[in-house]
């Protein structure tokens, strides 16, 4: 099992290159199987998350070739319309295939994706949709099937702002026939992103980004080259850092008004930032001021940046409130950061952190992918070298993570334990 060994202690200073986000090119690459032919995806991350949904398309009959950045997509051939359990079960965004695969085949079926660390993870809103298109579904015994002979444009209110549910919902919607509006659809820039790649596929979309999104449903679709939105969660993990150790990072390719809900954070907390055409640039505080954080859907602060913003939190003078409203239970870091010396205290959704004057390396597992990237920013923070289990985690969603690191100043081995 690979470990990570961080030395804490010293000001991160340097560029960073953010690269393509994780959670726009994983519903890109599902896109792929709404038409036969080639399509390339620039700028793709090298992820395992990214492998994964390529070795689901390949197991549907579909081509994929990754090189540089370029992943290319050959879905002229399909001939299964089911991925095997164990790649589902592995990651939930494979079920991101059952509207494109539903869409073009008419059917699609697969285990049902289970929750994970951060919570119960239902797919109600996503059968919601596939059922207002005129889909028949069954379930049973761990297992989904769905099928229809043609989907029919509707009208679907998603009771949440569900991102996934919004996404395969557009893209089934895409060759239904007639029209369909999704009412309290996700605003998500990803979902933006997957608009807007349908869109060069001959899809027509109204509205991502905002709460109603209309859909004209088109014959089919062709294949298209696309280049994926910059990562902003990689990006705001690396401006957390910086944050966290009083140093200086400029970051490239960013679209700074992806994440104005977190640099707004992080100036309340002291950090000076300047956002430039597709830059950022952050000057750490000399010391971290509490503020209180409340995660909410898009443009609201990003849960996918909620484990980060503890761990910097958790070493200042005064105490911090971070509520988490998505998921249900997504604190599992609180326990890990508190081995560091912590003091947080959790009641119901809400976390209270009391900031103490440093924090101690410890031994530390990472309980889901962003809560690895709080732990790595705990321990750039911690006195002594820090021990932290569950790189796989986190290499699903950082690219050249450790490279960067490096580069940036972070003291860091890895460790085949
Ligand atoms: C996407 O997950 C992201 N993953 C998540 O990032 C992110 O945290 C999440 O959106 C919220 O922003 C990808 O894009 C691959 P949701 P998704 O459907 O689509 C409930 C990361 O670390 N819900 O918006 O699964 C659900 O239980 C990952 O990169 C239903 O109730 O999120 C949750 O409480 C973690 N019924 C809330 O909505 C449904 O049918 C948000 O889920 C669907 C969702």
């Amino acid at each position: 099992m690979k470990k990570i060994l961080i030395e804490g202690g010293n000001r991160l200073f340097g560029e960073v290159h953010i690269s393509g986000a994780k959670n726009s090119v994983l519903p890109l690459i599902a896109a792929t199987l709404l038409t036969d032919g080639v399509s390339i995806i620039d700028d793709c991350p090298y992820l395992s998350d990214v492998r994964t949904m390529c070795l689901v398309l390949e197991h549907l009959g579909a081509k994929t070739h990754f090189d540089n950045g370029e992943l290319i997509l050959d879905t002229s051939n399909l001939d299964a319309v089911e991925p095997p359990g164990e790649l589902v079960r592995k990651m939930r965004a494979s079920f991101l295939i059952m509207g494109p695969l539903l869409a073009r085949t008419g059917k699609a079926q697969m285990s049902l994706p289970g929750g994970c660390a951060i919570g119960a993870r239902p797919i109600d809103l996503h059968l919601k949709g596939f059922e207002a298109l005129g889909a028949e579904i069954n379930i049973g015994h761990g297992f989904i099937e769905t099928h229809a002979d043609k989907l029919k444009g509707a009208r679907i209110y998603l009771d949440f702002p569900s991102v996934g549910a919004t996404e395969n919902i557009m893209m089934a919607a895409s060759l239904a026939e007639g029209t369909t509006i999704i009412d309290n659809a996700a605003h998500e820039p990803e979902i933006i992103d997957l608009a807007n790649m349908l869109g060069v596929m001959g899809a027509n979309i109204k509205g991502a980004g905002t709460n109603t999104i209309r859909i004209e449903g088109v014959s089919s679709l062709k294949p298209a080259r696309h280049t994926v939105i910059p990562d902003r969660i990689e990006a705001g993990s690396f401006l957390c850092m910086a944050a966290a150790t009083g140093g200086e990072l400029i970051l490239n390719n960013v679209l700074p008004e992806h994440l104005q809900p977190l640099t707004a954070k992080l100036s309340e907390i002291g950090a000076t930032i300047e956002t430039g055409f597709d830059s950022i640039h952050i000057l750490g505080p000399e010391e971290i001021s509490p503020v209180d954080i409340k995660t909410l859907p898009y443009p609201g602060f990003p849960t996918d940046m909620q484990a980060q913003m503890m761990a910097l939190l958790t070493v200042c003078k005064g105490t911090s409130i971070v509520t988490e409203t998505v998921f249900e239970n997504r604190f599992m870091h609180a326990a890990e950061l508190r081995k560091m010396g912590a003091d947080i205290r959790i009641k119901g959704s809400s976390s209270v952190i009391n900031g103490v004057s440093h924090l101690e390396a410890a031994s530390v597992e990472s309980t889901d992918l962003r809560a690895g990237a709080a732990m790595v920013i705990a321990a750039q923070m911690a006195k002594g070298i820090s021990e932290i289990s569950g790189l796989h985690h986190i290499e699903r969603g950082y690219e050249g993570f450790v490279e960067k690191l490096e580069k940036i100043g972070t003291r860091i081995w890895i460790a085949d334990i």
